[in-house]
């Protein structure tokens, strides 16, 4: 049993098809890519697996069950949580209550939240930056709070929406240095993302979308020598990047 199936999940803004009959799975342990052009409806389909929007057609179905008219606090409680695109962390309130928010998720007792808490923060390579306010961080300490706060409600599923954008070649390098920690946890992990590097890096399999239809499936070296997503990245920067070798 996959830990999560998108079932032919269809979703319609107007007269836009953003996702078009998309099947997905995601075995545990996996890390797998989706990737595509903008506009090409992956915030949208993560929107739609996390129970943020309801699809118009098909079924998600996570450890077995479906999850579809499910909240996304109920959806988290289950064991699957997603970054945003944009992140926010409170302002006011340090690193280490920000992340705390999300260890209540599984804890009620505060003791045992803020320990979690700070074992994430370390994960993350926050621990120096914990006593920061959530204003006073730059790009790269606020995505991995955004991390910290998911990995805080201890997640089978973790969905990560562009983690790297804005992010220094170097700050990238050292989120993937993260992320490998991350799976080394045992968390099962959905990146979508631009930099290649990252994908090409961390993923299992990868997932291309390009007008809301799942064109192409398969391991990393399978999908660059793919025809179909050559063409659906034409003009952007894709093809020149995926040329390259990954990097090991
Ligand atoms: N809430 C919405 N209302 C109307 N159109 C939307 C909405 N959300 C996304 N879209 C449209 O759906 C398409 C896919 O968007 P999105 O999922 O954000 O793409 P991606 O994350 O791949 O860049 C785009 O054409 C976008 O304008
Ligand atoms: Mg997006």
């Amino acid at each position: 049993m996959s830990l999560l199936e998108a079932r032919s999940v269809t979703r319609r803004f107007g007269g836009l098809t953003a996702v078009n009959a998309v099947d997905f799975r995601v075995e545990t342990g996996e890390i797998v890519g989706l990737i595509g052009p903008n506009g090409a409806g992956k915030t949208t389909f993560f929107n739609l697996i996390s129970g943020f929007l309801r699809p118009d057609e098909g079924d998600v179905l996570f450890d077995g069950h479906s999850i579809l008219g499910h909240k996304p606090s109920d959806i988290c409680k289950r064991g699957m949580t997603r970054t945003f695109q944009i992140v926010k962390p409170f302002p006011e309130m340090t690193v280490t209550d920000n992340v705390l928010v999300g260890a209540f998720n599984h804890h009620g007792d505060t003791g045992a939240a803020l320990a979690k808490a700070r074992s994430v923060i370390e994960l993350v390579g926050l621990g120096p930056q914990a006593g920061k306010l959530g204003r006073e961080l730059t790009v790269a300490g606020r995505k991995r709070v955004e991390l910290a706060k998911a990995l805080a409600t201890e997640p089978k599923l973790m969905l990560l929406d562009e983690v790297m954008a804005g992010l220094t070649p170097s700050e990238v390098g050292a989120m993937i240095e993260v992320l490998g920690r991350v799976r080394d946890a045992g968390v099962t992990m959905v990146i979508v993302e631009h930099v290649m590097q990252v994908i090409m890096n961390l993923s299992d399999r990868i997932y291309v979308l390009h007008h809301g239809e799942a064109i192409a499936e398969g391991p990393p070296r399978e999908i660059v020598a793919n025809p179909r997503v050559m063409e659906a990245y034409l003009g952007e920067s894709f093809v020149a990047e995926a040329g390259a070798e990954p990097a090991t």
